[in-house]
This record gives structure tokens, C-alpha cells and sequence, in this order.
């Protein structure tokens, strides 16, 4: 794939203006806000689940998959979805993001993986956002990966697991690792949904062609029903030529299933982190938690 010198991608890029308050010669150059259109308000809801369950998933670590999550997911509370998050990570950066001390649990998602007597309802715990819940991780899931692989239907696990949840929430999303290994395979096989978290960054694109086959093949032999919920361009920088170019080629390859909304980069999301809260509530007027707002908006409407 080669990259396009500047004029070139000036030219590519010269996309219908959209009037927007940026003006229509900064919209040209930003293909990300030349693609934006008004979201619907979400309809509010009265009764919760069965749960519709999206797996955040890249097997290239660092691109915002977890960060996502959490910010969606509390996005998604604000317009008054029940949400259960799943971390499926053993490095529990999810639980630790919502403030929850998982290396001191005694129970994880390990147990309800391993355990027959244990279930996910069982381990789960309320997070300081009311109506967003979390299923914690912590190292103890690094083993569940060698010792599922003798479990009968051992794809399915995490698939059995949900049905003890799936009725009390409107979304199920679960953060996944930064492999294509079973404990992926497992939410891609519960999921009805994927959502791709891509940094705009050159190398970023060659992993998507892996993950979409693998995605691929999961839909062929294990869960005909998956499809790929949309593809979210994260760490976006507007300032940058390669950016922008980056996410001009996603939009070319993928079309429709690519996310208007894009996340900046910013040092804001670094911060949630260590203060343990989603961007929703730690920054509530920021443009970050903007911006999973209208992801949330733009999931609702799928
Ligand atoms: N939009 C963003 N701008 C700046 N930093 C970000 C952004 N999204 C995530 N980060 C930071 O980048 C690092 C990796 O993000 P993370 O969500 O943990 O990725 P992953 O789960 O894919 O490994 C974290 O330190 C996080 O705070
Ligand atoms: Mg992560």
C-alpha cells in the first residue's frame, strides 16, 4: 500500500464540504469531518435486555480497545441502557479503568469460565456509575487460556456463561486482549457484534485483514449471526497528513462500517486511567466524552 504525497492526498481528499464550524476548507481536510452528519437522539427505553453483546476486539495492543469500553459503555448509561462490561483480559486494564481493585478479588471472570457452581452474575460487581456493571479480570485469566482448550465446546465457554446476565442488560460489550487466541474466539462466538478499534497509524491497517478473517472463519463455523458492528478510528490526530490519510484508506476499504465518529487523541483518556473513572463523568464537558457520546448515539441506531 503506498501512501500518497500531500498534494495527492489534498486532491483525494476534497470532499463535499459540510459547513460545519470548522469552515468548508478545514472540512476538506478532514475526511473525518466531512463524513459527519447530525445523530439521532436515542429513543429512551422502559425495559432492559436481552442484551445485544459486541466484542472490542484487535489483537494490536495499545489502540484504545479498553479505553473504548469503559467510555462507550458509560456513554451508553447516560441515555439510560443497562451495560454490562466483560474484561477478558488478563492484564485487567478494564477493571482497573473503572477503579476496581481486581488483583484482590478473590472471584473473576476466571472462575465463572472454569467453575460450573459459579456463574457471571456471581462475579460481577456495580462500578461507581450507576447502571454500568463490570465483570472483573485479573492474571488469574492467563491460565483459562491453556486450560480451555480440553473443555468440551470450548468456544462456546464464555456463550453459556452470559445467559445467567444477558436478560438484565441492554448491552453486553466485551473487552478483549490483544490476541487472536481462544479467549477472543470465545467472545467473537458470543458476540453479535464487533467492534474493530483502529489507531490511525500506517501499521494499524495490516492487522485489520488478519482480524477480519479470523472474524471470518468464527462466523463460518461457530456464530453465522456475527457481523462486523463498525470499525472505530481511534488516537486521531488531524494535524497529522499521515492520519488523515490512514483514515482515508480505512474509509475506502470499509465503507459505511467505519465509525463517523473518530476519537482524537488526547492526553485526557491517559488521565481517566489513573483516576479510575470513565471520561463521561472525570470530564464531563471534554470533547472525548463528546465523541462517545455520538458513538453511543451511533450504536443505538445500528
Ligand atoms: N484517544 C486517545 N488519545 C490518547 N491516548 C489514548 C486514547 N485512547 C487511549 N489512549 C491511551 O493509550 C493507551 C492504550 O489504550 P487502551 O485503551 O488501553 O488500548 P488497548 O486496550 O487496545 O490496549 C492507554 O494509556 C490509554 O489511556
Ligand atoms: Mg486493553
Amino acid at each position: 500500500m503506498a501512501i500518497r504525497g500531500d498534494v495527492a492526498a489534498r486532491q483525494a481528499l476534497a470532499l463535499p464540504a459540510d459547513g460545519g464550524e470548522m469552515g468548508a476548507a478545514a472540512s476538506r481536510l478532514d475526511p473525518a469531518r466531512a463524513r459527519q452528519r447530525k445523530l439521532p437522539e436515542p429513543p429512551p427505553v422502559t425495559e432492559h435486555g436481552p442484551a445485544r453483546v459486541i466484542a472490542m476486539c484487535n489483537q494490536k495492543g495499545g489502540v484504545g480497545k479498553t479505553t473504548s469500553t469503559i467510555n462507550l459503555g458509560a456513554a451508553l448509561v447516560e441515555y439510560g441502557r443497562r451495560v454490562l462490561l466483560v474484561d477478558l483480559d488478563p492484564q485487567g486494564a478494564l477493571s482497573v479503568g473503572l477503579g476496581v481493585p481486581a488483583q484482590q478479588l478473590e472471584r473473576t471472570v476466571y472462575n465463572a469460565l472454569m467453575e460450573h457452581r459459579t456463574t457471571l452474575a456471581d462475579v460481577r460487581v456495580a462500578t461507581d456509575v450507576p447502571g454500568l456493571d463490570l465483570v472483573p479480570s485479573n492474571i488469574d485469566l492467563s491460565a483459562a487460556e491453556v486450560q480451555l482448550v480440553s473443555e468440551v465446546a470450548r468456544e462456546q465457554t464464555l456463550l453459556r456463561a452470559l445467559d445467567s446476565v444477558r436478560d438484565e442488560y441492554d448491552y453486553i460489550l466485551i473487552d478483549c486482549q490483544p490476541s487472536l487466541g481462544l479467549l477472543t474466539v470465545n467472545a467473537l462466538t458470543a458476540a453479535h457484534g464487533v467492534m474493530i478499534p483502529l489507531e490511525c497509524e500506517f501499521f494499524s491497517l495490516r492487522g485489520v485483514a488478519l482480524l477480519v478473517d479470523t472474524i471470518d472463519k468464527v462466523k463460518e463455523r461457530l456464530n453465522p449471526e456475527l457481523e462486523i458492528s463498525g470499525i472505530l478510528a481511534t488516537m486521531y490526530d488531524t494535524r497529522t497528513v499521515h492520519c488523515r490519510e490512514v483514515f482515508s484508506r480505512v474509509v475506502e476499504a470499509f465503507g459505511d462500517t467505519v465509525f463517523q465518529t473518530v476519537i482524537q487523541r488526547t492526553v485526557r483518556f491517559p488521565e481517566t486511567t489513573v483516576a479510575g473513572q470513565p471520561i463521561t463523568t472525570w470530564a464531563p464537558t471534554s470533547s472525548g466524552a463528546a465523541a462517545y457520546r455520538d458513538l453511543a448515539k451511533e450504536v443505538i441506531a445500528l
